[in-house]
């Protein structure tokens, strides 16, 4: 910039800060602007997405972590499938950091049924199935969710997100209640948010705090909603779905039951939370999973009784209005299901590496915090600062491992999260924590 252009800049920006002084002045003495003085150039804050607080917020972070020296940890680039290893800045690396709980996404059966799919399909639905129709695939893919959980009927949306915000927001109103654990997905939150419901949290897997509430407050209203995670993904422990079972029969409420990281995860053949509990399918009332993780596609699903999914399919937003699923998204997750029923051992495998990592982890003395040693595994380092620096020095040493920071936890909660996969070794979880203890 010329001496001349920054005298020029710096002679606007003095007026401009005058001109807002002045203003905030005259607004403390009871004057409102005329609608041709709003659009002045006093409130030009209000139309340019820099000023916007989310933005101003993300660069005050960007720059308090660069002045630290702290490298981002968002946005890298995998070149390849991402499962036990994966390519990023073409090394190979040993991955902590994908969904792929049971490497399906990958495997030759699941992509040649997607190739299958869009030779006979092509790559897209190109609209809402109710008015463009449907294809085999979609009808396949929900008989096959429904017959897992043994219910009457499932529904798939194109995205997980989408599937808990709709069928949230749709089925509840300004008259409903809805209790959620206090650490659930934001989808179930914007979902409540949108319906207008009366939304109450509860103390992390605290039941009796949710019975209180209950208690309290059931009397006002007409539908009442309980939603909880089948395996909390920040966290890696799980509710007692036995008891919440028997609280909201006590209560005549629903109960919804998010199963994004524990379908495929939990239960000895991967039949998620009711397996593990030995809870019927029909005891919850709101089964919902997402594609994306161990089905290996993309998108979300309901399942549950036939007249929750009629009123979906025809009246939900999301999927009312929405696209379809890409044929070969689901028949990816319908081959991923197969799989899953076919390969128990997949589940077993993540298991025992599971329950190896977390046996090591405390043995040398890291924080897992309640993590059960299922698939999810936190190790608590307590800042922010510290979290990202571990992440980043052990990327340098060939694991990628994301750290969890404020405000995603509590400061005091910061930590790297483990997710494991059935094709994780010994000797990677042995190298990567020794790793860890060496660095910190
Ligand atoms: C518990 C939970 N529910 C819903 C979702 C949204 O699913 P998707 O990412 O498939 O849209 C996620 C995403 O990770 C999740 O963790």
């Amino acid at each position: 910039m010329t001496s001349l252009n920054l005298a020029k800049s710096l002679k606007q920006k003095l007026i401009q800060q005058t001109l807002e002084k002045k203003l905030k002045k005259a607004e403390s003495e009871g004057w409102k602007p005329t609608p041709q003085q709003t659009s002045s150039s006093a409130f030009n804050k209000h139309c340019q997405f820099d000023q916007h607080p989310g933005y101003k917020q993300l660069q005050i972070i960007k720059n308090g972590a660069k002045s630290l020296g702290v490298p981002s940890p968002f946005f890298k680039i995998h070149q390849g499938v991402a499962g036990a290893t994966s390519i990023i800045d073409d090394q190979e690396v040993i991955n902590f950091a994908s969904y792929n709980y049971l490497n399906l996404s990958g495997h030759p059966e699941v992509n040649q049924a997607a190739i299958d799919a869009i030779h006979q399909y092509g790559t897209s639905v190109s609209a809402s199935r109710i008015v463009s129709g449907e294809r085999p695939i979609h009808q396949e893919l929900e008989a096959a969710i429904a017959a897992t959980y043994e219910v009457e009927d499932a529904l798939v949306y194109v995205s997980g997100h989408a599937t808990n915000v709709s069928t949230i927001g749709y089925l509840f109103g300004p008259k409903d209640l809805i209790i959620h654990d206090e650490y659930i997905h934001n989808s179930s939150v914007v979902g409540s948010q949108l319906s207008g419901a009366k939304r109450i949290p509860f103390a992390h897997n605290d039941l009796d705090a949710l019975e209180k509430i209950l208690t309290e407050n059931r009397h006002q209203f007409e539908q009442v909603l309980i939603v909880v995670e089948g395996l909390y993904s920040m966290d890696g422990d799980y509710p007692d779905l036995a008891r919440l079972v028997d609280i909201k029969q006590q209560h005549h409420a629903f109960l919804m039951v998010d199963e994004a990281h524990s379908f495929g995860v939990l239960g000895a053949s991967g039949k998620g939370l009711r397996e593990e509990a030995h809870v019927a399918g029909q005891d919850v009332d709101i089964w919902m999973g997402t594609l994306s993780k161990t089905l290996s596609g993309c998108g979300g699903y309901i399942a549950g009784s036939s007249a929750l999914i009629e009123n979906l399919r025809y009246l939900s937003p999301g999927f009312l209005y929405s696209v379809g699923l890409p044929a070969p998204t689901a028949a990816a997750a319908l081959a991923s299901l197969q799989i899953i029923q076919k390969e128990p051992q997949r589940i077993q495998k993540l298991k025992s590496i599971s329950q190896s990592f977390i046996r090591q982890a405390k043995a040398m003395g890291f924080n897992t915090g309640d993590s059960v040693g299922m698939a999810v595994i936190p190790i608590i380092l307590g800042s922010s600062v510290k979290a990202a620096n571990a992440s980043a020095a052990l990327l340098e040493k060939g694991i990628n491992v994301q750290p969890i920071l404020y405000p995603a936890v509590p400061e005091r909660s910061a930590r790297l999260r483990f997710f494991l996969s059935s094709e994780h070794t010994e000797e990677q979880i042995k190298l990567t924590l020794n790793t860890l203890k060496t660095l910190l």
